[in-house]
């Protein structure tokens, strides 16, 4: 089992497929002057999945496809494919933009993906424009749908909100789950890089507990939902509700002591705290000297693997934007 120095048990690994979006949420990707990995430089299927098995042989259990938005690798199928084959595989889940899920929900759970998280940060399709810019709602909510249909359960939605962009849509949010056994889950926004996104990200920034307060002035008392202490959410459920409400609070309430991941990046390095800059290459070990050291770059990854962020010093990561890492 892959342990670190602070005794966390590290066996989550996120693979980031691709750095490109079909999306342009104000919070993540600017408009312009965007860069992209040149296609030569991304990891194939093939070494995905060997860096996959490496990671079961040294102790990973749970795996979860990200981007950018990991539909748009034209490969996606083949790679869930690969890795839902590999024995020891005992979480195949996979977080999008739900765009192109209406076509592809059922030929991924065919593949052997297990599960969805699907990003949708309102329910009004007018201040969705505004804030996931090339999004529309009927899109993403035909691909909620179908993930459903598909069976990728229990349906999980990712709300990233923004004062003055979606704070309004918070109640709405999460009404959801009164009818639908659905997590619908408030993630706060963190600060990457320079530019736009940064800046939003600090200056639109309203907290969880804010977000909080407001559910519980519309519907009343949370109730305490429980869960895994390696859940990244604090989980509770509106009075009568059928699904879960969830709270994601990097930035106010770190929970980096439970912290149990590691990325891999589309370029093939290992991405070893998503707030800090620390990356080990991992592709070139597979290249030059195949599996085994593989394995030995992954544990030395966990060994290194810093203990929390630094978010409230203003430190965070430079060197990559939350889609060229996947979240
Ligand atoms: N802060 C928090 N979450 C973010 N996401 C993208 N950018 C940010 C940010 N700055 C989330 C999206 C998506 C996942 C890739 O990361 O909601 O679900
Ligand atoms: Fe794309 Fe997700 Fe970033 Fe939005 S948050 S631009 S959907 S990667």
């Amino acid at each position: 089992m892959p342990f670190d120095r602070y005794n966390r048990e590290i066996n989550y690994l996120r693979i980031s497929l691709t750095d490109h979006c079909n999306l342009r949420c104000v919070y993540c990707m600017p408009l312009n002057g965007l860069k992209f990995l040149p296609v030569q430089d991304l990891l194939t299927p093939s070494e995905i999945a060997a860096i996959a098995r490496s990671a079961v042989s040294v102790g990973f259990r749970k795996f979860r496809l990200t981007g950018g938005e990991p539909t748009l690798r034209p490969e996606l199928l083949e790679i869930v494919r690969q890795l839902g084959a590999i024995e020891g595989v005992g979480e195949l889940a996979m977080t999008t933009n739900g765009i192109l899920l209406s076509e592809l929900a059922r030929p991924l759970a065919r593949a052997g993906l297990r599960r969805v998280n699907i990003h949708l940060d309102t329910l009004h399709p007018e201040r969705l424009s505004q804030i996931m810019r090339w999004g529309r709602q009927e899109q993403i909510w035909r691909g909620i749908e179908a993930a459903e249909e598909a069976g990728l359960l229990p349906i999980k939605l990712n709300a990233v909100i923004a004062r003055d962009y979606n704070d309004g849509d918070v109640a709405a949010l999460a009404a959801l789950t009164i009818e639908q056994d659905w997590h619908v889950r408030f993630i706060e926004m963190m600060p990457f890089g320079i530019g736009e996104c940064a800046t939003i990200a600090r200056e639109n920034f309203i907290s969880n507990e804010e977000i909080r307060a407001r559910i519980e002035k519309e519907f009343g008392a949370l109730s305490p939902f429980p869960g895994h202490p390696s859940d990244e959410a604090q989980n509770y459920q509106l009075p009568g509700a059928r699904g879960v409400v969830g709270f994601i609070s990097p930035v106010s309430e770190p929970y980096c002591g439970y912290c149990n991941r590691m990325r891999l990046t589309a370029d093939g390095k290992l991405h070893l705290c998503l707030l800090n800059d620390a990356e080990m290459d991992i592709k070139k070990q597979l290249r030059e000297k195949g599996t085994e050291a593989v394995q030995a770059i992954l544990l030395k990854a966990v060994q290194l693997k810093p203990m929390g962020h630094r978010l409230q010093e203003g430190i965070f990561t430079q060197n990559r934007r939350m889609f060229q890492i996947g979240g």
